[in-house]
């Protein structure tokens, strides 16, 4: 890594060509932009140079001599960090990590699709670097963490979804942060057909409720692929209907063109904020022949099925490892079903993460119908 001073030079001077126009939010756009900028203000030069002698009169520079040999680790360095999200950018590109975890200060751990869970050699030495790098980063997602909002949940540029605890007062260890990704190319029910996640069978029978207008949930645990195989199952729905999906974050891609899209603000005051049982709320008004909730955990889950009784159709995905403990959350505070509704779900698929061989695969281990309530 180049000297400090030379970053600080280069800095500076990048702050006085950079104007309010050259604010882009795409992430390619964002490299190229500050690419063009940096050649701008750069003097490559054959000769060591002593940056440090140059940072009282960096102002009255036309553009900063920078020594051959730093030329290249400076223009990474400086796109890494400053257009893309820093030392994340290196595991932020191998399509083949999961989820990018950080329990705190010290080692950034991954889950790899081949070699599991993994210790990386990324690290925050200090909590104030931590800090100072969780802060950074959600600004420029767009969703500031502070001490009066210290939990964020986020998307990436590329997609990925980010959840953020910031400070000790709620987390012992320091901030925290977990990364799951997304696949670029959505992942499409062939595709699971092909990894053996469920078979034709299974698929045709999925096919076959969605476009009788069943409502379903895909259950199970944490990272078990439910997400990947309600996105996927989607496709299903007759390509003509109106499909309202309501998440936390963008994490749903629904190939329909009548497709309305709404996602939750958390402003910290209940004001001001809109929760997902207002959204399914204005969702019963908007004719939906599908709604679609990212995840179901609390209130909005009775709303669902009010909903469905209503009949306008609920996919959603659940976290319980089976029926009989979805049942006991579904029934249960905060969701509250009455056990006579429960059957306006028709279907629950199953879906599970398990280690087989030394890799992990998922895989849908029943579709159940839900035909009645015996107490
Ligand atoms: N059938 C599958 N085969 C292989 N990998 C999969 C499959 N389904 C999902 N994955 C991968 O597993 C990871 C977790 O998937 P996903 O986000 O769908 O899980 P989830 O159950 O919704 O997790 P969460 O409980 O955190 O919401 C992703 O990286 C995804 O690409
Ligand atoms: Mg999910």
């Amino acid at each position: 890594r180049p000297p400090r001073e030379l970053f600080y030079l280069i800095e500076e001077k990048l702050a006085t060509v950079i104007t309010e126009k050259d604010t882009v939010r795409d992430l390619e756009e964002r490299k190229r932009v500050l690419l063009e900028k940096l050649k701008l203000i750069i003097e490559p030069v054959d000769a060591p140079i002593d940056y440090r002698v140059l940072i009282p009169r960096v102002h009255s520079l036309p553009r900063i001599p920078v020594y051959r040999a730093h030329l290249d680790n400076l223009i990474y360095y400086m796109i890494r960090d400053k257009a893309g999200l820093g030392i994340l950018e290196p595991v932020l590109k191998d399509p083949y990590i999961e989820d990018i975890s950080c329990p705190g200060v010290g080692y950034i751990y991954i889950v790899h699709k081949i070699f599991g869970p993994l210790e990386t050699n990324l690290k925050f030495e200090t909590a104030e670097e931590l800090d100072r790098f969780i802060i950074e980063l959600s600004e420029r997602i767009g969703k500031p963490v502070s001490h009066a909002r210290p939990i964020v949940d986020a998307t990436l540029p590329d997609g990925s979804r980010i959840n953020i605890v910031f400070g000790t007062d709620v987390s012992l260890q320091g901030s925290n942060f977990t990364i799951r990704r997304v696949a670029k190319v959505p992942i499409s029910v062939t595709q699971l057909v092909n990894w053996n996640t469920f078979d034709g069978r299974v698929a045709a029978y999925l096919w076959i409720l969605l476009l009788e207008g069943s409502s379903g949930f895909v259950s199970g645990e944490t990272a078990s692929g439910k997400t990947t195989t309600l996105n996927a199952i989607v496709a299903f729905i007759n390509p003509t209907a109106k499909i309202v999906t309501i998440e936390d974050t963008a994490e749903l891609n629904i190939p329909h063109s009548n497709w309305v899209r709404e996602l939750t603000r958390d402003t910290g005051s209940p004001e001001t904020s809109v929760t997902m049982f207002d959204l399914l709320k204005a969702a019963l008004r908007q004719r939906p022949n599908y709604i679609i909730v990212g995840e179901i955990r609390g209130a909005e889950g009775l709303i669902a099925f009010q909903a469905m009784q209503t009949g306008h159709p609920v996919l959603a995905t659940f976290h319980a490892a089976s029926v009989e403990r979805l049942v006991q959350r579904l029934t249960s505070p905060p969701i509250n079903v009455p056990k006579s509704q429960l059957d306006n779900l028709n279907f629950v698929v199953i879906q599970s993460a398990i280690y087989r061989e030394g890799v992990l695969v998922r895989r849908v281990l029943s579709v159940n119908e839900i035909i009645g309530y015996d107490p």
